[in-house]
């Protein structure tokens, strides 16, 4: 179960400054998508819109036939219960416990005996790798472990919406890779709908379904991740193959200039376009699309390498063998 988002037209600003404007997009139902962009650019600003926390200046927000701006304030009570948010300063209570932080929605939103609650709190906990550390203090864990505790927060409800701002931020290399294999299991079980906002162009080139780009105060782009990754607009291929020449400069975009500061030939062509993570039982996700599919039906040519594995196998001639043991869901 998971439900789409419809956004139109969505315009926001803070006295003179707009942050973006125009912006207009659907979040697929159960679909993993990713929302990327410079620093600034409105992304955390666009997620508080999403769930109430911010009103738009002017456009609109689907949830479930509800509009989001327009909604009263017990009304949006019962939107926000079906998402899980997971904020980018994680928004711990400080003078709360880490498993009492995770407990709160369950207290406040579920009537569930505390029993109940501890076996959801521990659950979820080990789920993102914080098993024995109930008992501190937001001030007394690492960052990475705060992003965590606000995740194990995000899905104790079992949400139908998971958005989460930077979830990777703050975490080494490995247990990136761990959270992200989280999120791709997550959505096959649970079907929820997911959006995520990174800077990790690793992530954002294998994890999601859909890829977005803000930039210069409106959605550049949206779409499968294939269409994305394939791109030759200007700031879509300088963006997600961390390129240092085109339209995003230093004053507005650290990462992608700081990626490519080693150098290295300026490529012409976008870099191959990797698989896509699998769920760990080898399942295909019901929103998995056969590697090559948009591409195919656009008469896109892949880069070169694309949908090659580290182990050399090619998903594009191998997926039916890769997949045979599993039907795949219409
Ligand atoms: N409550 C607010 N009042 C006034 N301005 C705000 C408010 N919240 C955000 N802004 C401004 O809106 C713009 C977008 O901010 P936002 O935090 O959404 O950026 P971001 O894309 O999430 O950046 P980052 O990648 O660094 O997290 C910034 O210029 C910020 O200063
Ligand atoms: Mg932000």
């Amino acid at each position: 179960m998971g439900i789409e988002i419809r956004v139109e037209g969505l315009r926001k600003s803070f006295g003179r400054q707009v942050v973006w404007e125009d912006v207009t997009l659907t979040v697929p139902a159960s679909e993993i998508s990713a929302l990327l962009g410079p620093s600034g650019t409105g992304k955390s600003v666009f997620l508080k819109n999403l769930v109430g926390l911010l009103r738009p200046d002017r456009g609109h927000v689907y949830v479930d036939g509800r509009d989001v701006p327009r909604v009263r304030e017990n009304e949006l009570y019962e939107v926000r219960r079906r998402f899980g948010v997971l904020f980018q300063d994680g928004a711990l209570f400080g003078s709360m416990n880490i498993y009492d932080n995770i407990a709160f929605p369950l207290r406040e939103h579920t009537r569930r005996t505390e029993s109940e609650i501890r076996r959801i709190v521990l659950e979820k906990m080990e789920m993102v790798g914080l098993t024995g550390s109930g008992d501190k203090l937001p001030g007394e864990i690492s960052g990475g472990m705060k992003k965590r505790a606000g995740l194990a927060r995000a899905l104790v409800l079992d949400p139908e919406v998971i958005l989460a701002d930077e979830p990777d931020s703050g975490l080494d290399p490995v247990r990136t890779a761990y959270l992200n294999q989280l999120f791709v299991d997550l959505n096959a079980e649970t079907g929820a709908t997911f959006l995520i906002v990174t800077h990790d162009i690793g992530t954002a080139r294998v994890l999601p379904d859909n890829l977005g780009l803000l930039f210069r105060r409106g959605l550049v782009m949206f779409g499968p991740r294939e269409m994305v990754l394939s791109s030759t607009h200007p700031a879509v291929d300088q963006f997600f193959n961390a390129r240092r020449e085109g339209p995003i400069g230093m004053a507005e975009e650290k990462d992608a200039a700081d990626r490519t500061a080693e150098g290295g030939p300026p490529r012409t062509l976008p870099a191959p376009i990797p698989p896509q993570l699998m769920p760990s039982d080898g399942r295909v996700r019901p929103s998995m699309r056969r590697p090559g599919e948009w591409l195919a039906a656009h008469h896109v040519t892949p880069p070169p390498g694309s949908f090659v594995d580290e182990t050399g196998r090619d998903w594009l001639r191998d997926w039916d063998t890769l997949t045979a043991d599993h039907q795949r869901p219409a």
